[in-house]
């Protein structure tokens, strides 16, 4: 079974990267533009993408980690296959395989880089990479009217929508054909489809919606009323932090903190304390997380602390081993392999056996109960937060030497609330008390009068 479903992939691979490239191995990685030539005259732009996701893709020691891995369980036969996203230069070029990085020219290294997106010129569809390029000078962009002394520019509508992330931002296992990244599709399949597009909060300031950023393309180009920034800024944190660049690690912890909000409620029933959190996906357009999501965790922590400080209920810590308490709220996907057993390697995926991630714009509502011990004096403190890091620490031991790599923890939101118990005034209609001493003035107020009369 195994041999069969690698064999078939070996076809399917061979063929999607005929359809989705020119004529493989007619392309030389120095056909493409190192991005430090374009950053002669888009500087800026060069500065924002410089330190992005896109511009490690390849020499992130997180994926070159898998990517190994795949390789070696596979026989090799997943190395183009992963690598035409990471870097699509270096797979047209047919400097992958062998994976790694002693092959790769120095432009290859760069990942998903400038000239490789400016040379696409059509989309054969949505997924698996997808793209057609034309390394032949021309540079595709979002405008009609623009004119560079060093290339011919044209407009390239693709460019301007979502399906142009789509081409790679959507990963299925070609034989199986389980979605293992499906950015594209949640996007499609939500509220934002048909007003917002991948770009609008990934390419302007705005983050979770357009706006505009107005300035200058180029250097020596025109004033424009927008121009599309290049930090593509998703929810990776740890990574960009391993690979150096603050700005980036900043940008990420920021976009997470906007994507969701959180309402909380605690109160007294019995001798039990109810807890309800609502979470509320509100700026991502697309599932939360997304993209690996058998890595990604977003969780629900609860911490509840009596009036001395002492915690009397917590869930979603962390144990010893960097684990998530198996009780807790984990938004995330688990894949399936063959037999039915929960795999991270996506190379065995053949179901989805559990998907509980919030969709665009949708509220969450998570209940937690526990018995309030007896004897406590005074209020109880609640604390909850939403979660998140970019792989569990199950899935970077798989791929690391235990604890060598931790995913940093960001909390996306959070409230807190208290709980009034055992023998403060509970209850009470706050103001109760005042009336009645009014009452009771008022009253000896009356009889001093009459004793008076
Ligand atoms: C010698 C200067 C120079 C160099 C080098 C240069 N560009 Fe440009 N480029 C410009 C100018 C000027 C514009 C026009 C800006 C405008 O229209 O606002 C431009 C426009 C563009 C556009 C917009 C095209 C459109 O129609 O929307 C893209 C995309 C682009 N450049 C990509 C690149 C890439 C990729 C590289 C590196 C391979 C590069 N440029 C190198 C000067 C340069
Ligand atoms: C992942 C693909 C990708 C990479 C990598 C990339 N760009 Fe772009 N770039 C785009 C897209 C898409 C747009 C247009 C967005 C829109 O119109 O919605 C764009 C727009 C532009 C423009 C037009 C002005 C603007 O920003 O709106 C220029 C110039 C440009 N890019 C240059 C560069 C340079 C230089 C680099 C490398 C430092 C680079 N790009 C890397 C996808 C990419
Ligand atoms: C050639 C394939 C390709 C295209 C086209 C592409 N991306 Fe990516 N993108 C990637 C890969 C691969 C990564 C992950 C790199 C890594 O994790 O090592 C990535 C990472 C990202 C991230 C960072 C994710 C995180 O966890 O922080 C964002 C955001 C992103 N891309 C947005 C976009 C948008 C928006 C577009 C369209 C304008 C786009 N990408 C087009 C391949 C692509
Ligand atoms: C309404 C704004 C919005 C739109 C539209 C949008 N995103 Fe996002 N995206 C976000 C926010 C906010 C986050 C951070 C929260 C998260 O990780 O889900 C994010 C995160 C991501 C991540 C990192 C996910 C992770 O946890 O590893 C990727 C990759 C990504 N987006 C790609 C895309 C692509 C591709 C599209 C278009 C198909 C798109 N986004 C459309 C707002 C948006
Ligand atoms: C169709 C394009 C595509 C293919 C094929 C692909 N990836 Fe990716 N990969 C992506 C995109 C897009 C992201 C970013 C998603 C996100 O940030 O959550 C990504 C992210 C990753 C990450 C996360 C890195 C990090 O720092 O968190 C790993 C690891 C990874 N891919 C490994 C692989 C392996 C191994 C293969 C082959 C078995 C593979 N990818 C095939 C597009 C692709």
């Amino acid at each position: 079974m195994r041999a069969i479903i690698l064999l078939v992939m070996a076809t399917m691979i061979a063929g999607t990267l005929l359809a989705g490239s020119m004529v493989a191995g007619a392309i030389e990685s120095s056909d493409f533009d190192d991005p430090t030539v374009c950053k002669g005259c888009h500087g800026e732009i060069y500065d924002q993408w410089d330190g992005s996701m896109h511009s490690i893709a390849y020499t992130d020691p997180v994926y070159l980690a898998e990517a190994e891995m795949a390789s070696r369980e596979t026989d090799g036969l997943t190395d183009t296959y992963c690598a035409r996203c990471h870097t699509p230069i270096g797979v047209l070029s047919g400097e992958v395989p062998p994976i790694g990085l002693e092959n790769l020219s120095e432009i290859s290294k760069k990942g998903v880089q400038c000239d490789f997106c400016h040379s696409v010129n059509k989309s054969t569809g949505i997924g698996n990479g997808a793209f057609m390029v034309s390394p032949d000078g021309i540079k595709r962009g979002p405008y009609d009217d623009s004119k560079a002394p060093y290339h011919e520019s044209v407009f390239s509508e693709l460019h301007t929508k979502s399906e142009f992330c789509g081409m790679c931002h959507e990963v299925y296992h070609p034989v199986t054909g389980i979605p293992v990244e499906e950015t594209y599709t949640e996007w499609k399949e939500g509220p934002y489809s048909k007003t917002t597009q991948c770009q609008d909060c990934h390419m302007t300031p705005g983050v979770t919606h357009f706006e505009a950023n107005p300035g200058k393309a180029s250097e020596i180009g025109p004033e424009r009323d927008h121009v599309y920034t290049h930090y593509f800024v998703g929810g990776n944190a740890a990574v960009t932090g391993i690979m150096g660049s603050e700005v980036h690690q900043q940008m990420a912890e920021e976009r997470l903190k906007s994507a969701a909000t959180l309402a909380l409620e605690a109160e007294k029933k019995d001798t039990e304390a109810e807890i309800t959190v609502k979470v509320t996906n509100a700026g991502a357009g697309h599932k939360l997380p997304t993209g690996l999501t058998e890595a990604r965790q977003a969780w629900i922590e609860i911490q509840v602390n009596d009036a001395s400080g002492k915690e009397i209920y917590h869930s979603g810590g962390l144990d010893s081993e960097g684990e998530v308490d198996p009780d807790a709220v984990i938004y995330h996907v688990v894949l399936g392999d063959a037999s039915g057993n929960p795999t991270m390697k996506v190379w065995e995926a053949e179901s989805i056996l559990f998907d509980n991630r919030i969709l665009p714009k949708e509220t969450r509502v998570e209940k937690f109960n526990f018995a309030i011990p007896g004897g406590l004096e005074g209020p109880i403190t609640v604390n909850a937060k939403l979660n998140y890091r970019s792989a569990s620490q199950k899935f970077l031991d798989e791929l690391f030497e235990e604890g060598e790599v931790v995913a940093p923890v960001i909390e996306m939101a959070g409230a807190e609330s208290t709980i009034e118990v055992g023998n403060a005034p509970d209850e009470g209609v706050p103001g109760f008390e005042c009336i009645f001493v009014l009452i009771s003035l008022l009253a000896v107020a009356y009889l001093i009068r009459r004793r008076g009369e």
